[in-house]
């Protein structure tokens, strides 16, 4: 009966798409140190102090995806890990990247979170429930980022007194 259980909670498919989310939060990760390094070499270094926190908050998530697996006694099956397109040297465009990016990845989230409570696999829908809240999160983080920088002001001046204010944020 327990082992029962234990299967119906390891669903193949659960499983596999499982291994999918910890390699979009590699790619996530991975994405924002990209674009963290990028701009810092372009001089906003409060901007990339926030990017590098994000960086960290993904890697944790893939960390904690890994750990939820083992416990699953899941043998987790590794992918490449290819980066989004982060070579312009343009703040905005490389914010709007990584917000593409979280787009896509709250919509896979959404995924996992609609298949497992269709199954009634209440382990993997209560585990992945944050993750939403976190992916939320992120979105607004980025998008409040964007729409600032877009203002219609002086664009030296604002971009200056913005990139203090995260640099003092993110310390
Ligand atoms: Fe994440
Ligand atoms: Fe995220």
């Amino acid at each position: 009966m327990a082992k029962k259980v234990f299967n119906d909670i390891k669903n193949k498919s659960l499983l596999n798409l499982i291994d999918e989310q910890i390699n979009a939060e590699f790619v996530a990760s991975y994405s924002y140190l990209s674009a963290s390094c990028q701009i810092s070499s372009l001089g906003w270094n409060g901007i990339a102090k926030f990017l590098h926190q994000q960086y960290n908050e993904e890697k944790k998530h893939a960390d904690e995806i890994i750990s939820f697996a083992q416990l699953l006694s899941h043998n987790v099956l590794f992918k490449n890990i290819s980066v989004i397109e982060m070579t312009k040297k343009n703040v905005l465009y490389l914010l709007n990247q990584l917000l593409k990016m979280e787009i896509e990845n709250t919509k896979k989230i959404n995924n996992i979170l609609t298949i497992s409570l269709n199954e009634n696999n209440f382990a993997v829908f209560n585990f992945f429930q944050s993750f939403a809240n976190d992916q939320l999160l992120d979105i607004n983080k980025l998008s409040t980022l964007i729409q600032k920088l877009s203002l219609d002001k002086n664009e030296a001046e604002l971009w200056y007194v913005i990139d203090q204010e995260y640099d003092k944020m993110y310390n």
